[in-house]
């Protein structure tokens, strides 16, 4: 099933030179996602890519692409999707984190009463590059009062050291190491 999923994301990923920036290799997921097998196969996957995440009540995706993901995993975990937002997009009092990404800056937010206290929360997303955006998330998440069961991306980006961004202690799985 593993190696399903791997093959799928090969063959549904594209790699862009010189986007959004000269020397960024873009890679994008939309093949995957148009897939009729690509989300139900990956989304099943990302749930074990790491063997210590535990029970989790919701899958937390970030946005956009996150969103597609997060919500594969959380039907085939039989959990709850948290959608993380790009900042301003959610009414009333939000909790905000503020981060680096590999080409520009941003901010990330969630509401805290979206979950009750203590729930767990698996973090999903398609890539794990400088890690800004995942731990902006994690930061997100122990503020409302969650838990962290653990970080899944569908492709970790080698020589960035996007898991030296994570808190120690995280369980972080990867379907593929580009
Ligand atoms: C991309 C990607 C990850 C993040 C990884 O999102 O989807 O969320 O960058 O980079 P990092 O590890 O260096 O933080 P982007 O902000 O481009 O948003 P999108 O999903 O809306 O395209």
């Amino acid at each position: 099933r593993r190696d399903e999923a791997i093959a799928l994301v090969r063959r549904g990923m594209t790699e862009t030179p010189d986007f959004p920036e000269p020397g960024i290799l873009f890679r994008d997921l939309s093949g995957l996602f148009a897939d009729p097998e690509g989300l139900p196969v990956v989304g099943e996957a990302l749930l074990t890519v790491h063997d210590g995440f535990g029970p989790f009540d919701a899958v937390a995706g970030v946005e956009a692409r996150g969103f597609v993901l997060g919500t594969a995993a959380a039907l085939a975990g039989g959990a709850g999707m948290l959608a993380v937002r790009k900042a301003g997009k959610l009414p009333g009092a939000v909790l905000t984190e503020r981060y680096a990404l590999e080409y520009g800056t941003a901010a990330l937010e969630v509401h805290p009463d979206t979950l009750p206290a203590g729930s767990r929360v698996l973090v999903v997303d398609d890539v794990l590059a400088t890690g800004g955006t995942l731990a902006a998330t994690l930061r997100l998440i122990e503020r409302a009062g969650w838990e962290v069961a653990g970080v899944a991306v569908v492709i970790e980006l080698d020589g960035l050291d996007g898991r030296a961004a994570l808190p120690d202690g995280v369980p972080v799985g990867a379907l593929l190491t580009l």
